[in-house]
């Protein structure tokens, strides 16, 4: 596996790529687990090589304690990359990115970033498709992979991606658990025992809603979840939304020819952790 630090020495090696060569590209974070992973097993069986970006994007936090304390885990993430076939792993520095001004665009997503995450982290959003667009740029990809544990960031894409004219094509990937159930991040690491074994309690709680939008309207599922976090020790719930899947606005009246899910943002004291389930 080629390991990059410096945009100019990636290109130069794409650059040097037999024409025709497809590339798949998987952006991260770090901190990876088998969900990212799993990413990099589609995007390797769908394309020629894959490049995956580990870069903890400053200007996507709203939250400075929330930048500090996301876990940086470099040497077990490349070697973890290395096992999964990686061709090439691209590790930039902040400045390698933004040069002397780390700072957002601002986009347009035609509301899509008022929603749900975006009522709650401000300028969070902007700073996804500040790092998106400019990976985008650099990799030029032909397809790029994203997990739908971050609905809205996919459909957030989706939008950037198709109003710029981006010659990408977005795959979305199925959300990945633990055994109990827990949607599988790199902020779990956070959580203290207690708080990690009473996790799953987020999922069930999704499944359950699930059931019940069945025969109830969303306000009355929402009550219910709203219930089942009133005094819970160790969660507090953020957000609990039904929405529909493409313009994520919140339900009114169920229409049969659209498809909703249910979101929950949760805190685990300091840890902010998200979910999300088809209906
Ligand atoms: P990060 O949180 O590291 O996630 C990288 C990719 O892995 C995202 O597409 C995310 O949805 C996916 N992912 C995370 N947990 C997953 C799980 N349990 N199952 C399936 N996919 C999962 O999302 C980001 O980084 C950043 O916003 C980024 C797109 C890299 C821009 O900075």
């Amino acid at each position: 596996m080629l390991i990059f630090t410096e945009i100019k020495s990636l290109q130069q090696e794409i650059k040097s790529l037999k024409n025709g060569t497809t590339i798949g590209f998987v952006p991260t974070m770090g901190a990876l687990h088998e969900g990212h992973l799993s990413l990099v097993e589609k995007s390797k069986k769908e394309n020629d090589i894959v490049i995956v970006s580990i870069f903890v994007n400053p200007t996507q936090f709203d939250n400075a304690d929330d930048l500090i304390n996301y876990p940086k885990t470099i040497e077990k993430d490349l070697s973890l990359l290395e096992s999964f076939n990686c061709d090439i792993a691209f590790t930039p520095t902040p400045e390698e990115i933004y040069a002397d001004e780390i700072q957002s665009q601002s986009f347009d997503f035609d509301g899509l970033e008022f929603q749900m995450e975006g009522k709650f982290r401000a300028g969070h959003f902007n700073g996804v498709g500040t790092i998106v667009e400019r990976l985008f740029k650099v990799v030029k990809p032909h397809k790029a992979y994203f997990g739908e544990k971050d609905f809205q960031q996919i459909q957030i894409i989706r939008k950037m991606v198709e109003k710029k004219k981006l010659p990408v094509q977005i795959i979305s990937c199925p959300i990945h658990r633990e055994k109990d159930g827990l949607a599988m991040s790199s902020r779990n690491i956070r959580l203290t025992k207690e708080q990690r074994a009473a996790a799953p309690f987020i999922y069930e709680t999704l499944k359950e809603a699930k059931i019940k939008f069945g025969t109830n309207n969303a306000s009355e599922v929402l009550n219910w979840v709203e219930n089942e976090f009133k005094n819970h020790p160790l969660f507090t719930l953020e957000y609990f939304e039904i929405a529909d899947e493409d313009t994520l606005l919140p339900v009114e009246t169920k229409s049969p020819s659209k498809k909703y899910r249910a979101f929950i943002a949760v805190f685990a004291g300091k840890v902010r952790l998200i979910d999300n389930i088809s209906l």
